[in-house]
């Protein structure tokens, strides 16, 4: 007899849930290219990344990495040499449409940077600042609940929830780097785009930083920029391999890291060159 308890019929039912989600697509990349002046850092790159996955962009130091994360919100908007050419959607949506309001879409499409950037404020203000600017909270009970959940989320808290007003800038490197994940959580993206977040940390702060990341991905989708191949194994389901420009190939994680289709990616997991 096979008498499906209410638990395990919940845990059918939300894995079910989490495989359809996996194979939602939540930004495309269509045929992006990226200029700068007159040079070319990105040819022709279709990347879709997809929902409720850890998506890494790895490769060889100026491969354009950064360059394709910087698409996905914007970014290169503040760099008046770079041209984006292509197309680019957050749930089939063209980001790049002038009808985009561009503040909204990067509280949609978050980013954490290489090194830690809190806000020369308190705890409370970096967390505060941006649910603040769009809104997002009624009172200040409101918006304690908002720090506080944020911090939280961000494996904060239990770290920071007697020092709220004293600086952010105070914390140590690997708590500054969980602070600005706690501030781009705050206004409730659905993205979250990281570019080497870990590389200015010691090991135990990374490892911190990379469980996080893996229970964010219940929640959010996230593209990871990494130079460690131990890391992107480690926190991705999907991985892209870009080399002088191109994306060579993409899929998954596991696949990528113990058959890869092109020999370049091979070479560069294997230490070959980079
Ligand atoms: N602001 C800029 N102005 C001009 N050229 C740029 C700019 N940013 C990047 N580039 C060039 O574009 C190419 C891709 O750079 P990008 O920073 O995207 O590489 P990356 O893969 O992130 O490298 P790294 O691993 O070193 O961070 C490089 O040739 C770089 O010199
Ligand atoms: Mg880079």
């Amino acid at each position: 007899m096979n008498i499906m308890t209410e638990k395990t019929l919940e845990q059918a039912v939300s894995s079910q849930m989490s495989a359809q989600s996996n194979e939602i697509i939540k930004m495309r990349g269509d045929n992006v290219t990226v200029h700068y002046g007159e040079k070319q850092a990105l040819f022709d790159v279709n990347l879709d990344i997809r929902q409720n996955q850890v998506t890494a962009l790895i490769g060889p130091s100026g491969c354009g990495k950064s360059t394709f994360l910087r698409c996905l919100n914007r970014m290169n908007d503040t760099i008046d040499s770079a041209k984006v050419g292509g197309k680019i959607t957050l749930d089939s949506e063209d980001i790049y449409d002038p009808k985009i309001d561009v503040v909204e879409l990067r509280a949609r499409v978050g980013m954490v940077f290489q090194k830690p950037n809190p806000f020369p404020k308190s705890i409370y203000e970096n967390v505060a600042y941006g649910p603040r600017i769009h809104g997002l909270a009624k009172n200040k009970a409101d918006m304690d609940r908002v720090v506080e959940s944020s911090l939280q989320k961000a494996a904060i808290w239990n770290e920071v929830k007697d020092r709220l007003n004293e600086p952010g800038t105070g914390l140590s490197g690997g708590q500054q780097q969980r602070l600005c994940i706690a501030r781009a959580i705050a206004v409730s993206p659905e993205v979250i785009l990281m570019d080497e977040p870990c590389s200015a940390l010691d090991p135990i702060a990374t490892a911190k930083v990379e469980e996080l990341i893996d229970e964010l991905r219940q929640n959010y989708t996230i593209v990871i920029v990494t130079h460690s191949m131990q890391q992107a194994a480690r926190v991705s389901q999907r991985t892209a391999m870009f080399h002088l420009g191109y994306l060579v190939e993409e899929g998954a994680t596991d696949k990528m890291f113990t058959n890869p289709d092109d020999k370049r990616t091979q070479d560069y997991i294997t230490g070959r060159f980079g």
